[in-house]
């Protein structure tokens, strides 16, 4: 099986005109009035070719878009590569990104193995160069990933390994850049981790087998230590909620939980959970689903992926924060044993569900996921789940919906969301919805009305979460880019580690400031 393409990413102290590289990638804003220092003196080496280029229109800064320039011999660059930002007032963090990113893209598209990054430079004045530099590094590896681990065409050969450098004159301005590209390189790892796991198909990855993918995450990483329940152990202990998602597969359900422990201080720190949907195949059961893009359901694991490679990340990262990655998880299928219409399941909280859809099962394994949180004492929990069609129809596939019942955490999110550049939107999940999920039979129901499907699913998970604080991200509809784009191929988008993995990043840093 083919590996994915290593990438390797430092930084170098050079004249931007005299560095030796295939490719050179600067920034340009589509309303700038003039070339900026960086591109002008390319452009005097150059004898004018940027500024040729763009007065006849080739390239107008536009984001998304970019232009080659070739060397002529008077500068270290065999091309420059010109990325457009967009408008100067709009750029975020996330145009770093995302620049970098088609950079990458296009440099593997190129077979080019090698290629030198300033873009920085444009965007310098407006964000934090340690921040800048981690962006870039994050977008590399997104726009360099190509998931081809079962095609064995030689057509499809590509570049084994990208060596990237993050390249400035000013010796003081590298050491930042080099420490926000260490922190950058570490979730860059972990998110591409996840789009390999989760691009994996259900004949490959079943619940079994994602146990066994999370035993040798946490062998692989210092800090980690894993434990899976088997169906066994989940009978004894009641979880009804995951037993009975799973029960009409030929491979049993699991359930997963890593944590990290920080190695000093960590008895003194908080614990957070988070909980991450990890169904290996969505059929939808007996209520089973139509034929029509059914394969995409093997992306109905990446909640759990997600969870997995946020705590990689952080023990990567040795953030001081006590963690739990709580990963139930099943496969469901229709078939004799399975779970049906009218069953009414006893859930690990001790809260019984009628089941009026087995479809509807992301919430019934993610309820025994929180309610295990909540035995753990987390004082934060945070779920993540490829949950509900609503939240795609409300939402589309540009943003996440976030659900909370704590104010706080839903703004600490939000600004987590703007400097990872994976976009939440708020959605209520309040006593409304509850009162649509109460069962005449039983405790609750696992589906409500026909309308509000995502905050009906919510307001069923806020239950389980007692008085902690609680937030839910459904992510259907962000689990997969759907056309190539110039910062990324199609497939898995492991949306929520750069998420997840920034808001604790914030919640610690902020936690030392205090
Ligand atoms: N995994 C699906 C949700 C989903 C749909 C994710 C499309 C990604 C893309 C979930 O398990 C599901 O089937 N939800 C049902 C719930 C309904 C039966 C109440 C849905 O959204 O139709
Ligand atoms: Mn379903
Ligand atoms: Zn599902």
């Amino acid at each position: 099986m083919k590996r994915i393409i290593e990438v390797k990413l430092k930084t170098r102290t050079v004249n931007f005109a005299e560095c030796k590289t295939p490719m050179l990638v600067v920034g340009n804003f589509s309303d700038a009035k003039r070339l900026d220092a960086t591109n002008k003196k390319l452009d005097r080496k150059l004898d004018g070719a940027i500024e040729r280029l763009i007065k006849l229109g080739d390239f107008k800064g536009k984001e998304g878009t970019s232009a080659v320039v070739y060397g002529n011999g008077l500068i270290g660059a065999e091309r420059v590569l010109l990325v457009g930002l967009g408008e100067q007032k709009k750029a975020t963090i996330d145009t770093a990104r995302k620049a970098a990113a088609l950079a990458a893209n296009k440099a593997v598209g190129l077979k080019a193995s090698s290629l030198a990054l300033a873009l920085h430079k444009a965007l310098g004045g407006k964000f934090d160069t340690e921040l800048l530099a981690q962006a870039m590094a994050e977008g590399v590896y997104y726009g360099s990933y190509r998931y081809d681990e079962y095609v064995t065409s030689e057509e499809n050969g590509r570049t084994d390994s990208l060596a990237v450098e993050v390249i400035d004159e000013d010796a003081t301005k590298v050491r930042r850049l080099e420490k926000g590209l260490a922190r950058g390189i570490v979730i860059g790892k972990a998110q591409s981790y996840a789009r390999t796991v989760a691009s994996r198909p259900g004949n490959v990855i079943n619940p079994p087998a994602l146990a066994q993918e999370a035993r040798k995450l946490a062998r692989t990483t210092p800090g980690l230590s894993c434990s899976v329940l088997d169906e066994k152990q989940m009978a004894e202990l009641g979880m009804g909620g995951v037993l009975a998602v799973g029960s009409g597969s030929r491979t049993p359900p699991r359930f997963i939980v890593i944590r990290y422990r920080p190695s000093k201080g960590a008895d003194k720190l908080p614990t957070i959970g988070l909980v991450g949907k990890a169904i290996t195949f969505d059929s939808g059961g007996i209520s089973i689903k139509p034929a029509h893009n059914m394969d995409r359901m093997k992306l109905d694991k990446t909640g759990g992926i997600a969870v997995l490679a946020t705590i990689k990340a952080a023990a990567e990262l040795k953030l001081p924060v006590n963690l739990y990655a709580i990963v139930p998880s099943a496969e469901n299928m229709p078939g004799g044993a399975s779970f049906r219409p009218g069953d009414i399941v006893t859930t690990y909280s001790g809260k019984t569900v009628e089941i009026q859809n087995t479809d509807a099962e992301g919430r019934m394994v993610l309820c025994d996921g929180i309610h295990y949180a909540v035995r753990q004492n987390c004082e934060t929990i945070i779920d993540i789940a490829t949950l509900t069609g609503a939240c795609m129809v409300a939402l589309g596939t540009h943003m996440a919906g976030v659900m909370t019942n704590n104010e706080q955490l839903g703004k600490d999110i939000e600004k987590a969301a703007q400097t990872s550049g994976e976009k939440v939107w708020p959605m209520p999940s309040g006593d409304e919805y509850a009162q649509e999920m109460k069962s005449k039979i039983a405790d609750l129901k696992n589906t409500g009305s026909k309308w509000g499907g995502a905050c009906t699913a919510a307001a069923f998970l806020r239950q389980f979460a007692g008085d902690k604080k609680w937030a839910h991200l459904d992510i259907a509809g962000m689990d997969y880019i759907e056309k190539p784009a110039e910062w990324s191929t199609a497939g898995a988008s492991a949306f929520g580690v750069r998420l997840l993995t920034t808001y604790l990043v914030n919640l610690v840093e902020r936690k030392g400031k205090r």
